[in-house]
């Protein structure tokens, strides 16, 4: 299937690793152009190398950080300098530090709030009027926890915080749609990456047992039996925002293999 990609411009933020890299090397597969960002120099330009080297692709990467007002613009500025147009917007960024209520104060609500909140409303606010112009599409990258918040008790920042990006998407979907702007969303569920790692690694600190254990216990938790791979939700990334989704706007798939037990 020719997913009409081809010659796109493509952002994605926060792509020097996990989620965001594979994503970013989905589209590069795919003929398109991609613009990546990450806080490391080092990190994303490995990243973009690595990507280019492996698809042909042209990849451009930016040292910004998303929680930032001035990271997000410097991402999306250096992009449209280059190549003169945006046609996907990957709006993605690090999760925030796994902890019960009682273990967080309103500090590090704060931050989670620049981080999980406000990137998506910044990118998103500078990403529009491009998108615009190429009747193109916003992406989201949020979490099962805007369904199903409860089998993650240890993330509550996260929790709250992505039902507020969940809330804005979906009512921008609307929004949106006479503009041609379609706007999408992911929730990985586990996907097998740094991120997931530190969270078990976190679990088993907790719980005073190994992290095989913890492991063991999330696969059995989920019907396919074991975490996904970053490239299997890549995978989901490039169709939703591809052309041969066209008819698709306002929608929020799980990439979970079968773990949310919810009935939509
Ligand atoms: N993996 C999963 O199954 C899963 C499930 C649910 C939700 N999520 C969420 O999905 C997002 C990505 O997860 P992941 O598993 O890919 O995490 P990861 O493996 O930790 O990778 C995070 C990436 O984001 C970059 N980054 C972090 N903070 C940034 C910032 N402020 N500005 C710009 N870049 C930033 C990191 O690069 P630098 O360090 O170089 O900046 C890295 O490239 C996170 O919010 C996570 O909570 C993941």
């Amino acid at each position: 299937m020719d997913l009409g990609l081809k010659g796109k411009v493509v952002f994605v933020a926060a792509a020097s690793k996990g989620l965001g890299h594979a994503v970013a090397r989905g589209f590069a597969e795919e003929g398109a152009t991609v613009v990546i960002c990450s806080r490391s120099e080092a990190n994303v330009t490995a990243a973009a190398k690595e990507i280019a080297r492996a698809t042909g692709a042209e990849v451009l990467p930016v040292v910004a950080d998303v929680a930032t007002a001035d990271g997000c613009r410097r991402f999306v500025r250096a992009g449209l300098d280059r190549f003169k147009r945006m046609d996907v917007m990957v709006v993605n960024a690090g999760g925030p530090p796994p902890g019960r209520f009682e273990d967080l104060d309103e500090s590090k609500w704060d931050t989670a709030y620049e981080v999980t909140l406000k990137s998506a409303v910044r990118l998103t606010d500078l990403a529009i009027p491009e998108l615009r112009k190429t009747k193109g599409n916003l992406l989201y990258s949020t979490s099962t926890t805007v369904r199903m918040p409860t089998a993650y008790v240890t993330l509550i920042l996260s929790n709250a915080l992505r039902a507020a990006v969940h809330g804005m998407l979906k009512t921008l979907s609307k929004d949106l749609a006479k503009d041609g702007i379609r706007v999408n969303a992911l929730q990985p569920g586990r996907i097998q990456t740094e991120r997931i790692e530190v969270l078990d690694t976190d679990s088993a600190k907790r719980t005073g047992r190994p992290i095989e254990e913890v492991r063991k216990d999330w696969h059995a938790m989920i019907p396919l039996g074991r975490y996904g791979d970053p490239k299997e939700y890549a995978a989901a990334a490039v169709f939703l925002a591809s052309e041969r989704a066209s008819f698709i706007t306002g929608v929020s798939l799980q990439v979970d293999g079968g773990m949310l037990p919810a009935n939509w």
